[in-house]
């Protein structure tokens, strides 16, 4: 299989999802498909996620399943239970990172300080989440505290406050492999069965990727 964060970095964009039941798992997935968007960060903020990753997994391999919100070694054991091809979590924590990689599970640590990213690259991450990315700074503060460590050709998938409209600003930056957000596909249009709306958000944010 090709490596996750590559397959990532081609697609641009990656929907964060805090899914409230499993019986969303697959309309989710399949308007994600329909708008030309074939990937998902799953997040463990709900206590579906688990069997909707499994799921998808089993019933949607095309999907390029993302597990996110890692925030134990438990948890970094679970993804890779439920086929979760690779893992991020909205900040560093050395015990969960030393999981993820006994467990072979490509990880994407959270960073937003100079010390984040020097933290998480000893550990040998070389994709690492910029959270929460506008409230942080934005592009310019990415640059500056990436700036020190571009020899080690690290990049950075930024996400909290990026939306559709930002994204761009975002992708031009040579250290982003890709944006994510929770604006493509919110715990409220799954819960109101606005798929077709999930399809068109999904539509619109790969269109913008590929500009
Ligand atoms: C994340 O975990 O990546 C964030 O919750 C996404 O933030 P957003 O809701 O501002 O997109």
């Amino acid at each position: 299989m090709s490596n996750p964060f590559d397959l990532t970095a081609r697609i641009g964009v990656v929907p964060v999802i805090a899914i409230e039941s499993v019986d969303h798992a697959i309309p989710l997935a399949d308007a994600l498909l329909e708008g030309g968007l074939p990937t998902a960060e799953i997040t463990f903020r709900t206590e579906a996620a688990a069997e909707v990753l499994a799921r998808l997994h089993e019933q949607r391999p095309e999907l390029l399943l993302g597990a996110g919100t890692i925030l134990s070694p438990e948890a970094a054991r679970l993804a890779v239970q439920c086929g979760a091809a690779y893992g991020l979590a909205p900040g560093f924590d050395p015990a969960v990172v030393d999981a993820a990689q006994s467990a072979g599970l490509p990880f994407a640590p959270g960073i937003m300080t100079p010390s984040d990213i020097s933290l998480a690259a000893a550990k040998g991450c070389r994709l690492m989440k910029f959270f929460p990315a506008a409230p942080a700074g934005g592009p310019s503060m990415l640059t500056n505290i990436s700036a020190p460590f571009a020899h080690l050709g690290l990049r950075f998938i930024p996400t909290g406050g990026v939306k559709l409209e930002t994204m761009g600003e975002w992708l031009s930056l040579p250290v982003i492999a890709a944006v994510g957000g929770t604006w493509i596909a919110t715990a409220r249009d799954m819960r109101e069965g606005d798929w077709a709306g999930i399809t068109t958000r999904a539509r619109a944010a790969v269109a913008r990727a590929k500009e």
